[in-house]
């Protein structure tokens, strides 16, 4: 596959060395960070801030100061004390206590794919579903509501929205969040606006902060996830070689590889991690002076080859797993080991109950998430034909912690199934329609507007939304 020319270029500034200027949108020249090693150093080092108010602040877009969506976008301590209150969920033994459900909402919506007609869009049918049910269970969110926060979220991480449209959308995650927790105070569950709910109570944890948390939850949970389903699937299906790989394997451990390495190569987050120097930081030879905007290109650092050796090659044995496609530092992606396991046993089910899957579209008709901060594809047109081959009828394999082999009632977080959601979705529907008469949709939101066709995989060959000319001499 050919490698995108953005990506040569940026790859070329590389070369030259760990620090670049580049040009903004506003006319601002903030330091593109190139390199692997100083991108780590400098998201590991206090002197620098994530707070998108402070001048200077590299922002992709025009920005209203009270746009923050929670700690993401803070400094210790007050983003130490947010984010602690939310940890334990995805502690990585109570996320692998998720894996037999995980596995069933999976297995169920491929189960709703084979039966349903065909081609199908792969985005529409299972890459949103999967990981938008998985985190309405653990926030407590109806599911049937996911029109509403799927369109809004868009908004929010769409490039060219307008200040006031991703005002408009907040506004609408963050009143429907609210509502949400007037539910919950009154009736709590077991979930996690619940027990957000009981720090409002003792007073630890005000009504803005729980709900902007919700919403980070919220939107962090299902577009990422969404997106590297849906474009590891096509860069999977544009190398055939580790596709069969991936598919007819009994090693986990190629599994958990397969992962990490598509995380490393798609870097679905393309904008870059973006900060603020607060001090005077030399750094490769290099004065960062206090004030000046940070841009750590993570998807080429995810493509050093002083840290990944042939980094343009899709190698799904190789060792992937100091890549930053969650960044790094206090920041480092809290949802990580949901998403590994999200997209373990997607990965691991999918291609092997569904061996024929292809393509039902050319590559150059697939449309491209250019105008969003993270990267992914629209659509995935996707088809198959249904006898299977020869060697998965000899040998039927029951994924690790299948519902069907390892269902250990007591010891799993029982999630609704996939079909139960279904049936209860008209009255709970009725209940959204209610939320959403109170908090009308943004005029002009994301809703489905598709973008031009055709573009580049892998992920990085778009990679900073917002330069908007590229690198030039500092
Ligand atoms: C493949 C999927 C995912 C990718 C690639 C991803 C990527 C990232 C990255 C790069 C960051 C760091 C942002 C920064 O340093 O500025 C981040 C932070 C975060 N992610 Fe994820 N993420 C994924 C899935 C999830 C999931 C499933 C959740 C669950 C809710 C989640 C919740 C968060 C939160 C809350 C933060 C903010 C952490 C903080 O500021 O302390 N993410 N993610």
């Amino acid at each position: 596959m050919n490698v995108p020319s953005g990506v040569l270029a940026l790859r070329a500034k590389q070369q030259e060395g760990p620090l670049a200027r580049v040009r903004l949108w506003d006319g601002s020249t903030p330091w593109l960070v190139t390199r692997y090693a100083e991108q780590r150093a400098l998201l590991a080092d206090p002197r620098v801030s994530a707070d998108i108010s402070r001048p200077g602040y590299p922002s992709s877009a025009p920005v209203n100061g009270s746009s923050t969506v929670s700690f993401i976008l803070m400094d210790d301590p007050e983003h130490a004390r947010l984010r602690r209150m939310v940890t334990a969920p995805f502690a990585i033994k109570r996320v692998e206590a998720l894996r037999p459900a995980v596995q069933k909402i999976v297995d169920e919506l491929i189960d709703d794919m084979l039966a349903g007609p065909k081609p199908v869009d792969l985005v529409e049918a299972f890459a949103l579903p999967v990981p938008s049910l998985v985190i309405c269970e653990l926030l407590g969110v109806p599911y049937s509501d996911h029109d509403f926060f799927q369109d809004n979220s868009k908004t929010i991480i769409k490039r060219d929205a307008s200040p006031e449209q991703r005002m408009a959308a907040l506004g609408h995650l963050a009143g429907y969040l609210d509502n949400l927790l007037d539910e919950k105070l009154a009736s709590p569950g077991d979930d996690m606006l619940s027990r957000l709910t009981e720090r409002i109570k003792t007073g630890e944890l005000s009504r803005r902060e729980a709900a902007q948390m919700g919403v980070l939850l919220l939107i962090a949970g299902h577009e990422t996830t969404a997106n590297m389903i849906a474009l590891g699937t096509l860069a999977l299906l544009e190398n055939p070689d580790q596709l069969a790989l991936l598919r007819d394997t009994d090693d986990e451990k190629l599994v958990v590889s397969a992962v990490e390495e598509l995380l490393r190569y798609l870097h679905i987050t393309h904008n870059g991690r973006r900060r603020v120097a607060l001090e005077d930081i030399e750094i490769a030879g290099q004065l960062i002076r206090a004030g000046e905007g940070l841009i750590m290109a993570n998807d080429i650092g995810n493509r050093d080859p002083d840290a990944f050796p042939d980094p343009d090659r899709l190698d799904i044995r190789r060792d992937a797993r100091h890549h930053v496609a969650f960044g790094f530092g206090v920041h480092q992606c809290l949802g990580q080991p949901l998403a590994r396991l999200e997209l373990q046993i997607v990965y691991s089910t999918l291609y092997r109950r569904i061996p024929t899957l292809r393509l039902a579209t050319d590559l150059e008709q697939i449309p491209f998430k250019h105008d969003g901060s993270v990267y992914g594809v629209y659509e995935l047109p996707v088809t198959w034909w249904l006898f299977p081959r020869t060697a998965d009828r000899q040998r039927p394999r029951q994924p690790r912690g299948s519902h069907e082999s390892d269902h250990r009632p007591g010891q799993v977080r029982r999630f609704r199934t996939v079909r139960g959601r279904r049936r209860g979705r008209v009255r709970s529907a009725r209940r959204g329609r209610h939320r959403r008469a109170a908090q009308p949709r943004p005029a002009g939101g994301a809703g489905r507007r598709r973008p031009a066709r055709g573009g580049g995989l892998p992920g990085a060959g778009h990679p900073h939304r917002g330069v908007t000319s590229g690198p030039i001499q500092s």
